[in-house]
């Protein structure tokens, strides 16, 4: 299992701690690989808003030096590992919104990737707001039409794991690890009902609203999606 993760703390704080002990407990299980990003080294740019990617100029990204290498892993993964701290102001650390604006392009409504379909993803958040963390980063997956999407959320309580009792380490440590096990055995599921809703609302409003010269129109009649559902 080709696994790629990002690693969304520009810190090696508790985030990286907590994805470490996952990422060893699913190592454990055997045959699993990683490609890992740090965020933001690995795509220190922001996106710029050009929208070329959104109108199926992906290749002319002025970030894609930095973009091309995280699509192409996303693409050639089996699952998806996204890591984030809980950040007060609007959830999530900027370089980890960064790269989904940077992927935004990858949604049912423009030019979703089919190898999408088939994959599951995992969502790894820390800080005592670690739901209100993982709610945005659940529903920009969904909206790419992944498999599934499993997720924990880590209170600390601290900015730092080692200051934690030993039993609230070793808790969260066991959690980690039984949910990494349960993520290496989870199988390709149905799709979730909110994709296939979510599909049909697409399909009407590219038919009726966009329609053809537009990439979301002709890049859906290309792949055939505009008379068949993909999943
Ligand atoms: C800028 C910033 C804002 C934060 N805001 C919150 C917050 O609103 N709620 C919360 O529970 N924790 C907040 N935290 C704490 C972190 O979510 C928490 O310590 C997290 O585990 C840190 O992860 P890291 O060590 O991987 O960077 C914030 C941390 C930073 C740096």
């Amino acid at each position: 299992m080709n696994i790629a993760v990002f690693h969304g703390s520009p810190r090696e704080g508790n985030t990286y701690r907590a994805t470490g002990i996952f990422m060893d407990e699913l190592r454990k299980c055997g045959g699993v690989t990683f490609t890992e990003f740090r965020l933001p080294k690995d795509l220190p740019a922001f996106c710029t808003g050009c929208s070329l990617c959104l109108g199926g100029w992906r290749d002319k990204c002025p970030n894609a030096r930095y973009s091309d290498p995280i699509v192409e892993a996303i693409q050639s993964a089996d699952a998806l590992v996204f890591a984030a701290p809980h950040y007060g102001a609007c959830s999530m650390p900027g370089s980890m919104k960064n790269l989904f604006d940077h992927i935004d392009f990858m949604v049912l409504n423009v030019a979703p990737m089919p190898e999408m379909f088939e994959k599951k993803a995992f969502l790894i958040t820390t800080g005592a707001g670690s739901t209100a963390v993982a709610k945005p980063m659940r529903s920009f997956l969904r909206h790419c039409g992944i498999n599934r999407c499993y997720s924990i959320g880590i209170r600390m309580y601290t900015n730092a794991w080692d200051k934690m009792p030993a039993a609230k380490q070793a808790r969260h440590e066991l959690k980690l690890r039984k949910a990494a096990r349960k993520f290496y055995r989870a199988k390709k599921g149905r799709p979730y009902l909110s994709t296939i809703f979510y599909y049909y609302i697409v399909k009407a409003i590219t038919i009726r609203m966009i329609g053809e010269g537009h990439y979301a129109y002709d890049n859906w009649k290309a792949k055939g999606y505009l008379d068949k559902r993909p999943f």
